[in-house]
């Protein structure tokens, strides 16, 4: 018996010993661990340094909903039924996306940070973890009206390829339009043709925007970058996923570029932040020295 097993009886053991004492059952989230390892191995998705706790209930919350017995029933499922597996990936990825979410974003880069892109022959914007493309037509509606659109080059990505393609049919059943709210100039129908229950987003806006997969805790730099929108991803990754991120992001901009990350997100804790000068505190805006 090797230290590994030995390790895993004592772990065993002391699940049971807290089950016993205290009632709290750890099993499955244990399990849910090992089941994360072999989604891993065969799917190339690395969830090892997400949000433990979210991550693991999302796997529980699936596991009662389809009344499997156990987590090895589950683990034996995904591993050989890739349509349930891909379908598991969309809860696993936390994906809600809307047009201009947080509107005193779009303010402040129109007023503040525009101004400034403005400058540049050429522009070249990522948007990191895009979901189904919300935040991506969105600033292609921000750009279009600054006269920047031609300009520009915008790579988006994310590490769902089902979300892309969403993304790239550009698709939506829009609820809650803040256009104006962001400072819209033009009205937003001129964006898209409504159809009975959905809208599609206008071929201009598609030209200058490409799709592509891309994952932050495998995957390397996009070159040469002014502006970088990641909002609301690293909010998912443990500290050593953000900071391999964050560096990724550094090492893609050009001195003098732009990070813009989700409210409740920083760059403070992370190596590169001293590669950065903050600008827009609320809105989460930094500036590559
Ligand atoms: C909550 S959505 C954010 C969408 C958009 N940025 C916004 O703020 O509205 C998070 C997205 O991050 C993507 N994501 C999660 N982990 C990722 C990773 N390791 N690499 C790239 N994208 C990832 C998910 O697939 C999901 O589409």
């Amino acid at each position: 018996m090797d230290d590994l097993d030995t390790q895993n009886i004592e772990l065993q053991l002391l699940l049971q010993a807290i089950h016993l004492k205290y009632g709290y059952d750890f099993k499955n989230y244990a399990k849910a661990s090992i089941l994360l390892q072999a989604i891993h191995l065969k799917y190339g998705y690395d969830f090892k340094n997400y949000a433990k706790a979210s991550i693991k209930r999302r796997v529980l919350q699936r596991l009662e909903r389809d009344n499997f017995k156990n987590i090895s029933e589950m683990q034996h499922r995904i591993l050989y039924d890739t349509d349930f597996f891909e379908n598991l990936l969309l809860e696993l990825s936390l994906n809600v996306a809307e047009m201009f979410r947080d509107p005193q974003i779009y303010l402040r880069l129109r007023h503040k940070i525009i101004p400034e892109l403005k400058k540049f022959a050429h522009l070249k914007i990522w948007h990191v973890g895009c979901s189904t493309g919300e935040e991506v037509y969105s600033m292609a509606i921000l750009l279009k009206e600054e006269g920047l659109y031609e300009r520009s080059q915008i790579y988006a990505t994310d590490m769902n390829k089902q979300l892309l393609k969403q993304a790239k049919d550009g698709i939506y059943n829009i609820k809650k339009l803040r256009h104006q709210k962001a400072g819209g100039l033009e009205s937003f129908s001129d964006y898209y043709s409504a159809h009975y229950n959905h809208v599609v987003m206008n071929k201009s806006l598609k030209e200058h925007i490409l799709f592509s997969d891309h994952n932050l805790a495998t995957d390397g730099v996009f070159g040469e970058m002014n502006l970088i929108m990641a909002r609301n991803v690293l909010i998912y990754f443990n500290r050593e996923l953000q900071n391999r991120a964050l560096g990724l992001f550094s090492d893609s901009l050009s001195p003098g570029g732009f990070l813009c990350l989700g409210l409740k997100e920083s760059i403070v804790f992370a190596d590169c932040a001293k590669h950065f000068e903050e600008i827009h505190k609320d809105e989460k805006i930094y500036r590559k020295s």
